[in-house]
């Protein structure tokens, strides 16, 4: 990782590699210390490249290289850091090679390292040099043949079972794949098993495999799979391509999941779950994770992308699938809301300040630093206003096209642009700056009425980031609905599209001035800046009949309240709080939808909001203004809150599906809110009495929340002290409700905990992400919060880089705040920068972030 210069790549340098892979095959003797890795690729000149059979390298990094043979030949090629180079015949060849690696000592968990005593791999983005040389890009793909030779009882890696016997056993993945993709696990696992058949009648036996004695909490995850499998037939016409399907759950793993062919292997918080230890965000995250690297088997894995600069034809894409899937399983717009509020809390939140980026960048120092809410997340966005454009039809006609030109290849942006052009013959050029230009756009609103004609005016505007200072104007789809005053709709959801800087859309034959109801859906990621009324959001949020809508205008209720509260000292609009109450105690409507509904816009994206309105947010005030805001819903509510909770208590058996779920959720909500009017006495009861993990949660966040609960939090540890992934809960829940002029103190206090194992990324987010997390404890005015922060990037860097890269992302919001504040934020950047062998990951955002 360490590296004097770090090298810029840049898109417009992509060369195709000037050799072809027609098969792989590898051998691993797996010791803790002392791994041998045999590997024999038959190389032959790369006719479609320019360079083809010219200038032979190999990556490789952290290898020891014990031989290396071309056609049967000993050779001694020229080792560097980062890789190998000798000289090869002119045509086709056998490369052999045999390397060292210490999977042991590997604590940046990329490439083959150890979990809990077993072995286990993670190759993307660039993981698979640290295995063995190779040409480590996607666009490189190859068969692959593997034999592992260990005393243990579980070998597993890609593909299908050719054979096994004592100490060994050999796969085969007949699906050409890039070294990305590559996956090995071994171990002393147990496997929960079921089968899958396809549309087509192949049976297809899955497997989850954990650690003994987790066996029963991976039925949530198995029933997932089997619906995701299903679904992907159902919706996209993808059919399962192997005979197996193996899913392994790693307790130190660096991301979510990984879609290696034929072998996701998965952080175990993404896996293990029951009623006891599992929340219903966690089974929410479960389910749409499982589907996600499912998915990827057709949006990655049969085609990838071309090089990482197109990361996002892969994650977008398959985001957008997963968003799909969990609408389908779940309510699609309440979905919806969620997905939404996760973008504006990570992806608007990128886009600004220093890190935003174009969601197909044109430069990278570390690739694994782009794994990101805008290459996710935003990336997904623009799918969805693909398909928006296009329509259905043609968006499933495109995608066919897509599967069918590009299986086995490795593709590009423009390869996916083109499918959508063909079908539908448009001219997406000017669509396409979505993926070269960073920014979330601002969209202004203003509207005219005149003889029965009502005329929209949308102007947008597309604000500077960091290295793009000018913008084109953005192809915008902008669902619309109009309402008339008695709240009956009169022109249903209608899609505008938006090709100019300022363009006006007219709706003639009304009898009345309609209510607008704009960006219906979230039809695409902007900021709208509308000056309205909040009478009129009001009647949105009582009549629309676009359900994100309707909570949109709520949310929007909300905001203007709170920053009203914050910037003017004004009490809590009771026209908000009428609405609100109106709404939470409203029987007709979906629990999921009034618990959102009831969710106050978050401390941070109350400063996002202040500072594009031009303010320079004070934590302090916003976390008042906040608790004070709930404290006044509370009393709004008030005759009508133990009713609420009565009512979404769970009766039945557990049942962890969407219904349930948003009872529980309804039911924190309003505990959350009651422990402001009876000092927490029907939440300790509501902790006392929970029989599942939601409940608890939900108890003692509503007591951390008005600073009670010190004796739960006691009775929690004693309970879940041998459950690591619920402790997370327990260290994370106590920091992100501690005080702000505790927070510091607290996580410090925290982190010389037994249980707090730092190497451990679940653990080191969980106490370190919460502290970040506690807006007004990490922002605090004296700089402790960024001074521990700093502390513990600085000595986790050293052995695991991405977590320490990843992490440092708190301090991307450091320009919105005062000169004190920044002052103190800079400072801990320049410490950090200053430090002697600082990865390149970290590197590269803290120099980015410091600008
Ligand atoms: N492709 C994986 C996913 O989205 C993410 C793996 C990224 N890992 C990394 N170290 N960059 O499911
Ligand atoms: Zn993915």
């Amino acid at each position: 990782m360490q590296d004097a210069a770090p090298q810029t790549i840049y898109l417009a340098d992509y060369q195709p590699f000037g050799w072809t892979i027609d098969s792989v095959e590898l051998t691993f003797r797996l010791f803790p210390e002392a791994t041998r890795v045999l590997s024999r690729i038959r190389f032959a000149p790369n006719p479609k490249a320019p360079s083809s059979g010219k200038d032979f390298f190999l990556h490789g990094e952290l290898l020891r290289l014990i031989s290396a043979r071309i056609d049967g030949q000993e050779i001694t090629p020229v080792v560097t850091p980062t890789g190998l180079r000798c000289a090869v015949p002119s045509g086709p060849f056998l490369w052999e090679a045999e390397v060292e690696i210490a999977p042991a000592a590997n604590t940046a968990l990329e490439g083959l390292y150890m979990s809990n005593g077993m072995y286990c791999t993670q190759c993307e983005a660039e993981g698979f040099r640290k295995i063995t040389y190779y040409p480590d890009r996607p666009d490189v793909m190859a068969t692959f043949k593997v034999r592992i030779e260990a005393d243990l009882p579980v070998l597993l890696s890609n593909g299908n079972p050719l054979g096994q016997g004592a100490g060994w056993a050999e796969w085969q993945d007949p699906w050409p794949k890039p070294a990305y993709l590559f996956a090995l696990v071994a171990g002393d696992l147990v496997a929960h098993r079921d089968s899958f058949t396809t549309q087509s009648g192949r049976k297809v036996d899955l497997a989850i495999w954990v650690r003994p004695g987790d066996e029963d909490r991976c039925a949530y995850a198995m029933d997932s799979l089997i619906r995701s499998m299903r679904w992907d037939e159902e919706v996209y016409g993808r059919e399962y391509d192997l005979d197996i399907f193996n899913i392994v759950a790693v307790d130190d793993f660096n991301m979510g999941a990984m879609e290696n062919k034929g072998l996701n292997i998965f952080n175990s918080k993404l896996v293990l779950a029951s009623p006891e230890t599992a929340t219903d965000d966690d089974y929410a995250r479960i389910e749409s994770v499982i589907a996600h690297e499912y998915f990827h088997n057709w949006t990655g894995n049969r085609t990838t992308c071309r090089d990482w600069f197109q990361l996002c034809l892969k994650e977008g894409l398959t985001v957008f699938r997963d968003q799909q899937f969990s609408g389908d399983m779940r309510s699609g717009a309440v979905k919806r809301i969620e997905d939404v509020a996760l973008l504006r809390a990570r992806q608007f939140r990128e886009d600004q300040g220093p890190l935003a980026h174009p969601v197909r960048p044109e430069s990278f120092v570390e690739i694994n630093n782009f794994y990101t809410a805008t290459i996710y997340e935003k990336g997904a966005e623009i799918i969805g206003m693909l398909k928006t454009l296009v329509g259905d039809a043609d968006y499933a006609r495109a995608l066919d096209l897509y599967f069918d030109r590009h299986d086995g290849e490795a593709a590009t942006i423009e390869d996916w642009l083109r499918v959508f052009e063909d079908v539908t013959g448009r001219d997406l050029a000017a669509f396409k700056r979505w993926y070269g230009q960073a920014g979330t756009p601002r969209l202004k609103v203003a509207e005219t009425w005149e003889d029965g004609t009502y005329t929209l005016h949308f102007e947008q505007e597309n604000p500077a980031t960091p290295g793009q200072p000018h913008k084109d104007a953005k192809v915008i789809p902008i669902a619309v609905g109009l309402l008339n005053p008695n709240g009956d709709e009169v022109v249903g959801t209608t899609v505008l599209e938006m090709t100019q800087a300022a363009q006006s859309f007219r709706f003639e034959g009304l009898a009345t001035k309609p209510i607008p109801s704009i960006l219906r859906g979230f039809s695409a990621p902007v900021v709208l800046q509308r000056t309205t009324t909040s009478a009129e959001q009001a009647f949105l949020l009582a009549h629309d009949t676009d359900l994100f809508n309707r909570w949109e205008a709520g949310r929007a209720l909300a905001k203007s309240a709170l920053l009203a509260m914050v910037q003017e000292g004004a009490a809590p609009a009771p026209q908000w709080l009428e609405a609100l109450a109106g709404l939470a105690l409203d029987p007709e409507l979906d629990p999921a939808f009034r618990a959102l509904a009831l969710r106050l816009p978050g401390e941070d994206e109350l400063a996002q909001a202040l500072y594009d309105a031009g303010a320079t947010p004070d934590p302090d005030r916003i976390q008042a203004a906040r608790r004070e805001a709930s404290q006044a819903l509370a009393a709004k509510l008030a005759p009508g809150l133990p009713a609420l909770i009565a009512a979404m208590s769970e009766t039945g058996a557990f049942s962890a599906d969407a219904k349930a779920a948003g009872r529980r959720a309804l039911k924190a909500a309003a505990l959350m809110l009651q422990a402001r009017l009876d000092a927490g006495q029907a939440a300790t009861a509501g902790f006392a009495s929970a029989s599942n993990m939601t409940d608890q949660v939900g108890a003692l966040s509503a007591l951390l929340a008005i600073g009670e609960g010190q004796a739960e939090l006691q009775a929690f540890e004693k309970r879940w002290g041998g459950n690591a992934l619920v402790m997370d809960k327990w260290f994370a829940l106590q920091i992100l409700h501690a005080a702000p002029e505790r927070a510091a103190e607290l996580t410090a206090e925290l982190t010389a905990h037994p249980a707090f194992d730092w190497k451990n990324p679940n653990r080191f987010r969980s106490v370190l992400g919460s502290l970040a997390g506690n807006h007004a404890g990490f922002h605090r005015a004296d700089g402790a919060g960024y001074r521990l922060l700093a502390d513990w990037l600085l000595k986790i860097d050293p052995l695991n880089p991405q977590t320490a890269a990843r992490m440092s992302t708190a301090f991307e919001t450091w320009g919105r705040y005062d000169a004190n504040r920044q002052g103190h934020a800079k400072a801990q950047l320049d410490r950090i920068l200053a430090a002697t062998g600082l990865s390149r990951d970290l590197k590269e955002m803290a120099s980015r972030m410091r600008g």
